[in-house]
Parts: structure tokens; C-alpha cells; sequence
């Protein structure tokens, strides 16, 4: 087999190497059907074995009561910025939005576009979304409140989630959805990208609580409504199959493999600590992000200066580590050590941080 990375991309991302091996294993004939998963019809039963298995494994892992319905639908986190505001903030009704960064930026900015009533109850950008916001004055009676749960830009994760009284809480979860358990309780609905912890490019996964699907206006366009999605088990139109497979492979390797999300978040606290540990203990390396509001998927950190961080970059790839460049909107750098990142990739990361830091001096 040819020579693999040690992955550090914030999106697509590392997939599991089981996963991968998979689908190679099976990818031109899938399951005796003589057929690529990427053939076989959406309509068969062989497609439909994949989506409700996913479905099924998602429940599990999220212990997912019958109040919630999982949906896959197109058109990236990006598109839900979009259609919650369309679905869910009826006019007359105001919504709460809060702002820790370029994702939840976009939200914002997708239900100023539609001219919706929403307020921003609080923002981190006075001190460049380095910190989550705390004891936040929500709107008494609001629709919804929405928070992105991780900033896979800033590097900022909410350890906690903030109590809305009641108020339905959704949340952009592209960047941390299952790297730890989750009380789904408080929330109206999570929605999470595939394309950084749990699968390929090309499907969003949403969990919606069912009462919410009796705010949606019917005048919508049909590829626009939750409800359309809810009542075709995803299927209205054709899905994304290959996309919705690769997370079925993903949530078969969380359930069986890692054995569940108390031991995926266990491992991921380890692995995020071997970095901050070693940011914390260097003068050479800074870290972006308060250290109450650290995520545990992507570590931001700076180099004492920005020629040192290029040389970083192009020497860690030399290595073999790639990705570690930050968000061209940010500079700097920055580790994306999402679920499928192991431990052993995170600790040759940073023996090559050491490294460089000693040559370096
Ligand atoms: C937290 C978060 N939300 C939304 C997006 C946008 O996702 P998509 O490209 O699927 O629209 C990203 C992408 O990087 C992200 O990190």
C-alpha cells in the first residue's frame, strides 16, 4: 500500500483507515450484488439497508428517543444555515443567534439575508473569538437559539452548553458532532457537515426534535422544507449515497470498533491534551484559544513569528504530517485532530514540534 499522512485537515478530513479499507474491499462488488455502492439503486434494498442502518447506529449511539427524526440532507452546513430560519423563526417571532466565529457569522448572516427577526445575544469577536461566551441574557419565548458548538477556525469549543430556559437550542455541529456524548434533550435539532467527523463531502446530517416539523411553512420549495426529508426517509429525491455510506461505515467503527462516544471522547481528551500540554510548557508555541474555551478537535496556535510558521508548515509536511497550516482567514497554525486522528499520530506530532522548536532557537 502506498505511504499514508498523518492527516491534520480541518475539512475533508482523516477518515478511519478500517473505513477506508472497507470500502475498497467492497467497491466493486457491494454486498453480491455485482454492483459499486456508487450503481447500486437508491430505490434497492441493498441502499436501503445502508441509510437505515445509519440511522439506526446513530440513535444508538445518541440514545435517541422517537420525539427525534435523523435526516441526510444535501448542500453542506452551509444550506441549514438557510433553511433553519426558513423553517423554523415564523414571522411575528424573533430568534437567538450567538456569534463565536466566521460559522456562526454565516448563520447570522443567511437569516439577516431572508430579513428574519433574530437578535445576537452575544458575540467573542471583541477579543477575535478567542473565548466562548458566558451567562448570556437569552430572549424569554424565542423560537430558537443557535450556537455553533465548535470553531473549527478559532479553535474555541463549548465545554458546556448554555441553558435557554427552554427554548430549543440548535446547533452547528459540523466540527465536533460525536466526539462525545451528548444530552440531546435541550435541543431542537443538531446538524453537523459530514466532511470532518464523520464521513465524506457532500451530506449534512440533521436530528430534529418531530414538533419542530409543525412550524414549517408549507409555501416552501419541496428540496427546502424538513419535512420533505422527514416524510421520504431522506429519500425524496436521490440521496448521496456514497456519502451516506461512508458515515454508515464511520458510526459502524464508532459503535464496534471504539465502542461508543465515552470512549471516542476519552480518547480525544488525551490526544487534545498531548498538544495544549506542550503549548503550555513552551514559550515558543501559543495558543489561540482561551483555555476554558479550548477545542478538542482543533488546536490553533501560533509560532513566534509568521516566517517560522511557514518553515513549520513545510517542514512538518516534509514529515509526513499535513494540514497544519491555518485558515487562510486566521494565518497561524492549526492541528485538526478530529475522531479519526489516533493518538499515535498526535504524539509524532508533537515529538515534531519539539523538535522543531529545539532546531529552531
Ligand atoms: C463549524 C462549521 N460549520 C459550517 C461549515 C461549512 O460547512 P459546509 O462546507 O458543509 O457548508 C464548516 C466548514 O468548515 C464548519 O467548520
Amino acid at each position: 500500500m502506498s505511504k499514508r499522512i498523518y492527516n491534520f485537515n480541518a475539512g475533508p478530513a482523516a477518515l478511519p483507515l478500517p473505513v477506508l479499507e472497507e470500502i475498497q474491499a467492497e467497491f466493486l462488488d457491494f454486498k453480491g450484488s455485482g454492483m459499486s455502492i456508487t450503481e447500486v439503486s437508491h430505490r434497492s434494498k441493498w441502499f436501503d439497508d445502508v441509510i437505515n442502518d445509519a440511522i439506526a447506529r446513530s440513535r444508538r449511539l445518541l440514545n435517541l428517543s422517537d420525539d427525534y427524526q435523523v435526516l441526510f440532507i444535501q448542500g453542506g452546513a452551509s444550506m441549514q444555515f438557510a433553511m433553519i430560519p426558513m423553517n423554523f423563526l415564523p414571522d411575528g417571532q424573533t430568534a437567538d443567534y450567538v456569534d463565536t466565529g466566521t460559522w456562526s457569522t454565516k448563520a447570522i448572516a443567511e437569516a439577516r439575508i431572508q430579513e428574519k427577526a433574530i437578535q445576537m445575544v452575544a458575540s467573542s469577536k471583541d477579543r477575535n473569538y478567542a473565548y466562548i461566551p458566558k451567562q448570556i441574557a437569552f430572549t424569554p419565548g424565542a423560537a430558537y437559539v443557535h450556537i455553533t458548538s465548535n470553531n473549527t477556525i478559532k479553535g474555541t469549543q463549548w465545554a458546556d452548553y448554555p441553558d435557554t430556559a427552554g427554548v430549543p437550542l440548535i446547533a452547528d455541529m459540523s466540527s465536533d458532532f460525536l466526539c462525545r456524548p451528548l444530552d440531546i434533550a435541550p435541543f431542537g435539532m443538531v446538524y453537523a457537515g459530514a466532511q470532518k467527523n464523520i464521513g465524506p463531502a457532500g451530506v449534512c446530517m440533521v436530528i430534529v426534535r418531530k414538533d419542530l416539523l409543525d412550524r414549517v411553512p408549507e409555501g416552501l420549495p419541496s428540496m427546502l422544507k424538513y419535512t420533505t426529508y422527514a416524510a421520504k426517509n431522506s429519500m425524496y429525491n436521490t440521496p448521496p449515497c456514497f456519502a451516506i455510506y461512508t458515515v454508515q461505515l464511520v458510526l459502524k467503527w464508532l459503535e464496534e470498533t471504539v465502542g461508543g462516544l465515552e470512549k471516542m471522547a476519552a480518547a480525544n481528551r488525551e490526544k487534545a491534551k498531548a498538544i495544549y500540554d506542550l503549548m503550555d510548557s513552551s514559550s515558543f508555541y501559543s495558543g489561540t484559544a482561551d483555555a476554558d474555551s479550548r477545542s478538542m478537535m482543533n488546536v490553533t496556535f501560533r509560532l513566534p513569528n509568521e516566517e517560522l510558521e511557514a518553515q513549520f508548515v513545510a517542514q512538518a509536511l516534509e514529515n509526513g504530517f499535513g494540514g497544519l497550516k491555518g485558515h487562510r482567514s486566521v494565518g497561524g497554525c492549526r492541528a485538526s485532530i478530529y475522531n479519526a486522528t489516533s493518538l499515535e499520530a498526535v504524539q509524532a506530532l508533537v515529538d515534531f514540534m519539539r523538535t522543531f522548536e529545539e532546531t529552531s532557537r
